[in-house]
């Protein structure tokens, strides 16, 4: 720590926007905050409709800015436009055109060794776009189609995603750590016509072998008995690892060969406003995953706008997104946001502390990064590692700090701010969901007076309420549940397939708003202080994880019974997984058992939902009408003193006989 205060202490400060960082600002005061944030609110369509004028390029302007029919809404109604127009041709014949719009640093090999790089100007990237566009189009894809997208991160990540928008395909972007099961799962889902892999990827020096995952998924059935070859026509490999792989001759293609056949002329489809952008699925709290559905107009502007705002963009600025594409912060904020803005988006392959902990202060200090966007957990992670690491190398290009994925603790913001902004950089704090597109709670720097923890307090057009079980706005400082009250231009639309679930999920529980499944309070001054999921979505090193899913990836092995998977909280991740599991009987629990779980859960859903901790136990306890207890897990998950009331228990003695597997 590099300041004696303790937690609250922290809270209680308040960090004044510089005199000289707000005079540059685009947004230069609170006041004038506020006063744009109450004209957004009390006229949204005429706050939207000039903002949809002066920030996208139009084929044809839109009729209606908002139809709205609880819970669906439609905006920009009868525009055309072009998400990778809007990225990309808008620069062509403007300075921007020779401007880096991606500069690309890969995993280096070993300590000393630089990592390989690459930097595509916005000219460069419409060309790279345009040629596999084609190369879609040449393989029969069509507007509408879905594609999964499974790579590591690497440029042609962005340039598959930005094809896919030209000529209107949906893609839908698989993060690089999940498993051959959860492709398959998004395939049957999303109806996908074609898969856009590579050999593999580079993470911490090891290959993870995504084409491998891939051909794993083909045999795969979903529930009924279809494999992936019902939909999946093609799959289209980048070479990148260099690793053995094996071809399935008419079904497998080379990316570098493919794009050797077709030319670069390929002009961008005119899509409606509500065409289908993107699909992303993410964690709930029951079942597999959902899948987000984005749609273009409002999903852009929304990027576009929180990316200039919340990151104060300049022309001469090199941002730094630290998310993976396969993450809505990678789609809004390393592509999309950054590129209709005609900034610099800096894109690394690896991992933070390989081959050594500095990693990304040598990024920052070889770049002279201005703008950093990371997550507490790596904050806090870099913390533990030691001030020596960031020490070593010049940081003073930064002039602004973010972080994203879960609430930051006063303690990882204080260090952020002093370490490595060296109390010059404000810090935003931003909170937002896969569902929401764009950042919806946040400071504008150099307007917004921050404090440690906190989010502060909503963007342009949003309205946020902390409320009661019965939808009822609590007083200031009592907690409550986090609703959105207003529609916003980049929220999702609906969840793919699935109109009932949609409505369940997000419009019930607090009847015409929409629900964010957060718990949270607001002080005094009216900052949002978020506390965290309040259903059962556990939030892993900034990764949202369902207990349900891993449950059931649990009890998909034979020797388990039954399975509760609950939080713990966790001193780096935020929060640790802790599954209580009964194996069957017969069955003695022990080590090799432990980890062949985790290993289990690792192959049905991906290295990332691995339960932390396995405990093993006779019986789990469940109220007499069959529910389990997960109050009470949890506090012995965290070694909590059992309170409350336990009367409804069906076996008191269980809880004793929780323990270890070795125990
Ligand atoms: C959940 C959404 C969208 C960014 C990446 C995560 C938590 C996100 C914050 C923040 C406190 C935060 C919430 C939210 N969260 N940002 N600044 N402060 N909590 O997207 O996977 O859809 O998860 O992340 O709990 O509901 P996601």
């Amino acid at each position: 720590m590099a300041d004696n205060f303790t937690s609250l202490q922290i809270e209680n400060r308040v960090f004044k926007p510089a005199k000289d960082f707000s005079a540059r600002a685009h947004i230069k005061s609170f006041a004038q905050y506020k006063k744009l944030y109450n004209e957004s609110i009390k006229s949204p369509d005429k706050f939207w409709a000039r903002e949809a004028k002066n920030e996208l390029v139009w084929f044809k302007p839109w009729k209606k800015v908002l139809d709205w029919k609880p819970p669906f809404a439609k905006w920009f109604v009868g525009g055309q436009l072009n998400v990778s127009h809007n990225c990309l041709d808008k620069w062509l014949g403007t300075a921007t055109a020779n401007k880096a719009a991606i500069i690309w640093e890969g995993e280096p090999a070993a300590p000393g060794k630089p990592g390989e790089e690459r930097t595509l100007t916005y000219k460069q990237l419409h060309h790279e776009v345009c040629l596999f566009a084609n190369v879609l189009k040449k393989h029969g894809i069509k507007k509408g189609d879905r594609i999964l997208i499974y790579l590591p991160m690497v440029v042609e990540a962005a340039v598959a995603m930005l094809a896919c928008t030209r000529i209107g395909a949906v893609h839908s972007v698989v993060f690089g750590g999940f498993s051959a099961q959860s492709v398959a799962d998004r395939v049957f889902d999303s109806q996908a016509k074609m898969i856009i892999t590579a050999d593999g990827g580079f993470r911490r020096g090891a290959v993870v072998p995504l084409k491998k995952n891939v051909d794993d998924a083909f045999p795969l059935n979903d529930a009924h008995g279809n494999p992936l070859t019902k939909t999946i026509e093609k799959v289209i490999v980048l070479r990148r690892a260099g690793n053995e792989v094996t071809f399935q001759p008419g079904r497998d293609l080379w990316w570098h060969e493919e794009v050797a056949t077709v030319d670069a002329k390929c002009p961008a489809e005119k899509m409606d406003s509500e065409a289908p952008l993107f699909i992303l699925y993410t964690s709930g709290s029951t079942g597999k995953p959902k899948g987000i559905l984005h749609t273009t107009a409002g999903y852009l502007l929304g990027a576009k706008m929180t990316s200039k705002y919340v990151f104060d963009l300049r022309d001469e600025d090199v941002y730094w997104c630290t998310a993976d594409i396969g993450w809505v912060t990678g789609h809004s904020y390393v592509v999309y946001g950054p590129l209709a803005n005609g900034a610099t988006s800096l894109m690394y392959e690896g991992a933070p502390n390989f081959p050594e902990p500095d990693r990304f202060w040598r990024i920052i200090a070889k770049y002279g990064v201005t703008i950093l966007y990371t997550a507490p957990t790596a904050i806090r992670a870099f913390m533990k590692w030691g001030d020596q690491w960031p020490k070593k190398h010049d940081l003073s290009s930064l002039r602004l700090l973010g972080t994203v994925g879960e609430p930051i603790n006063p303690e990882a913001w204080m260090w952020y701010h002093t370490v490595i902004g060296k109390k010059r950089c404000p810090i935003v704090d931003t909170w937002w969901q896969t569902e929401t597109g764009g950042i919806m709670i946040t400071p504008l720097p150099g307007a917004t007076p921050t404090k440690p923890g906190t989010a502060t307090l909503p963007f342009f057009g949003i309205v946020p309420e902390v409320v009661d079980d019965q939808g009822q706005a609590v007083p200031r400082n009592s907690g409550g549940k986090l609703v959105i009250r207003k529609p916003w231009p980049s929220m999702l639309r609906g969840l793919w397939g699935d109109e009932k679930r949609y409505k369940e999920v997000y419009w019930s529980e607090v009847p015409g708003s929409y629900f964010t499944g957060d718990g949270c309070r607001q002080d005094k001054d009216g900052y949002f202080w978020i506390v965290g999921r309040i259903d059962d979505v556990l939030n892993v090193a900034g990764h949202r994880i369902g207990t349900a899913e891993v449950e059931s990836a649990l009890v998909s092995n034979s020797k388990v019974a039954e399975a509760a998977v609950v939080g713990r909280p966790d001193a780096l991740k935020g929060q640790a997984l802790v599954a209580f599991v009964t194996l069957k009987t017969g069955i003695t629990p022990n080590q090799a058992i432990r980890d062949e779980l985790r290993n289990h859960v690792a192959k049905e859903i991906g290295p990332v939902a691995k339960p932390d901790d396995i405990r093993f136990a006779e019986a789990l306890p469940k109220t007499r009408s069959g529910k389990i207890m997960r109050r009470l897990l949890k506090q012995v998950a965290s070694g909590t003193e059992i309170k409350g009331d336990t009367t409804t228990l069906e076996d008191l003695n269980v809880l004793t006989k929780i323990g270890s597997a070795d125990d």
